[in-house]
C-alpha cells in the first residue's frame, strides 16, 4: 500500500490537507494522524471493515478494543448512556487528555468494544485531530499508532518506522505534547475506577470525582482485572532488547553499581543528575529526577532509540509513584522484565 505523507503545522492548520485526510476516512482507509498525547491509527469508527484494517495494521489481538474519538462532548450522547450530572464533571477535563468508559448503546459497532457492553470515549485538544474528526463527520477509532506490543509513537519518524505501507495517509504534525497515552477511567460504576493512569492525575481526578478508585495493577501489583481492563495485561511499550526497571530510591545508584557488573554492554538510561556517576558507560539521559512532565515526553523516544544502540542490556531509572510518576512508572514496569530495588 502506498502511504501519503502530509506535513501539517498544528499552529496553522492547513483544511485542505485534513480534507484529503477526512475523505480517506470516509472512504474507509487509515490515517495516523497526531494528538496532545500520542499518535493515533484512526478509521471511520462506524464502518466495521475500516476498522477491521487497524486492528490488522498493527497486529493488535481482536479482543483489546479501541476508544472512539469525538471533537464535541456532546455527540458522545448519541453512543453511551451517561446523566446530564455525569457529563457537567466531565466537561472539566476535555478536551484533553483522558479517555472515559462509560455503557454503550447498540449502535457501537462490537469490532470496537470486543463485544464488551461498555465503550471508552475521548475529546482529544490537538487542533489537527479535532479538525480531522470534524471534517470526517463521524468519531474516529483509534490506537496508538504503534505495532502492536512497541512504544507508542511520539513523533512522526516513528509512525513512518511502524506503519508506512500499513495506512493511506500519515499527517506528520510533529512532537505531541504529553508523550504518554491518556488517562483511562471508567465511570461507570458508582466511584470512578483508573484503569490506565495518564497525564490527568489522580490528585486531578480527586478534585472532581471525590472518591476515586486505583486498583493494584495500576503500580504493577496484583492480577489485571481483564474484564474491566482488558488492554492491561499485554506487555507493552516494551523495546526488543532486554530491559531493566531500577526503582528510584536514595540507594539507586549504589544498587546499579553492584549489579551492572554482570552485563558486558550495557546501556544507561539515566537522570542527568546522576550521570557523573556512570561515565565509564554508555548512557542516554532520560531528563531531570525534578521534572516529570520531560521524562514522559521523551520516554517512549528514548525507549526507542534505546532499542537501536549495539549494546545488550537497557538499565533505566525509575521515578517515584507519585502525580505523573504513576504512568512514567506504569509504562516503565510494562518494559521491562526485570526489577532492581531496595
Ligand atoms: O492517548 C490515547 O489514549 C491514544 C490516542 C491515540 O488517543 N490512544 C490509545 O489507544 O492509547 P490504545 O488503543 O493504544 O489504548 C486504549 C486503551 C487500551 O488499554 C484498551 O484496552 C482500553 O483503552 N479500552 C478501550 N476500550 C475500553 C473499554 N470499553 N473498557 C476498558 N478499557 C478499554
Ligand atoms: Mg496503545
Amino acid at each position: 500500500m502506498e502511504t501519503k505523507i502530509l506535513k501539517i503545522n498544528p499552529f496553522d492548520v492547513n483544511l485542505e490537507k485534513i480534507n484529503i485526510a477526512a475523505d480517506i476516512i470516509k472512504l474507509g482507509g487509515l490515517v495516523v494522524f497526531p494528538t496532545e498525547t500520542v499518535y493515533g491509527l484512526g478509521a471511520n469508527a462506524l464502518n466495521e471493515n475500516a476498522v477491521k484494517k487497524i486492528y490488522k495494521a498493527k497486529g493488535r489481538p481482536a479482543d483489546n478494543p479501541l476508544i472512539m474519538h469525538f471533537d464535541k462532548l456532546e455527540k458522545i450522547k448519541d453512543y453511551v448512556y451517561i446523566t446530564e450530572e455525569l457529563l457537567e464533571k466531565i466537561k472539566i477535563f476535555v478536551p484533553g487528555p483522558i479517555t472515559f468508559v462509560l455503557k454503550r448503546k447498540s449502535i457501537v459497532p462490537n469490532i470496537i468494544t470486543a463485544n464488551m457492553d461498555t465503550v471508552a470515549v475521548r475529546i482529544p485538544a490537538h487542533p489537527i485531530a479535532n479538525k480531522l474528526i470534524e471534517m470526517s463527520g463521524v468519531p474516529i477509532a483509534a490506537p496508538s499508532a504503534n505495532l502492536s506490543g512497541k512504544p507508542s509513537p511520539t513523533i512522526a519518524e516513528h509512525v513512518v518506522e511502524d506503519m508506512k505501507g500499513r495506512v493511506d495517509v500519515i499527517i506528520d504534525g510533529g512532537n505531541v505534547d504529553f508523550g504518554l497515552e491518556s488517562t483511562v477511567i471508567d465511570l461507570t460504576e458508582e466511584i470512578p475506577t483508573i484503569l490506565r493512569p495518564g497525564p490527568i492525575t489522580p490528585e486531578n481526578l480527586k478534585e472532581v470525582f471525590g472518591k476515586i478508585k486505583i486498583p493494584d495493577f495500576v503500580y504493577g501489583k496484583g492480577k489485571v482485572d481483564t474484564a474491566k481492563a482488558p488492554g492491561m495485561k499485554y506487555r507493552h511499550y516494551a523495546p526488543d532488547k532486554k530491559t531493566i526497571l531500577v526503582e528510584y530510591s536514595e540507594n539507586r545508584i549504589n544498587i546499579i553499581k553492584e549489579k551492572i557488573k554482570n552485563y558486558k554492554n550495557p546501556l544507561l538510561v539515566i537522570f542527568e543528575e546522576d550521570k557523573k556517576f556512570f561515565n565509564e558507560y554508555d548512557i542516554m539521559i532520560s531528563g531531570s529526577k525534578d521534572n516529570y512532565y520531560k521524562i514522559a515526553v521523551n520516554l517512549f523516544s528514548i525507549l526507542r532509540d534505546a532499542d537501536k544502540t549495539d549494546n545488550d542490556v537497557i538499565i533505566i531509572e525509575g521515578v517515584l509513584d507519585k502525580g505523573l510518576g504513576i504512568s512514567i512508572m506504569n509504562r516503565l514496569r510494562k518494559a521491562s522484565s526485570e526489577i532492581w530495588g531496595e
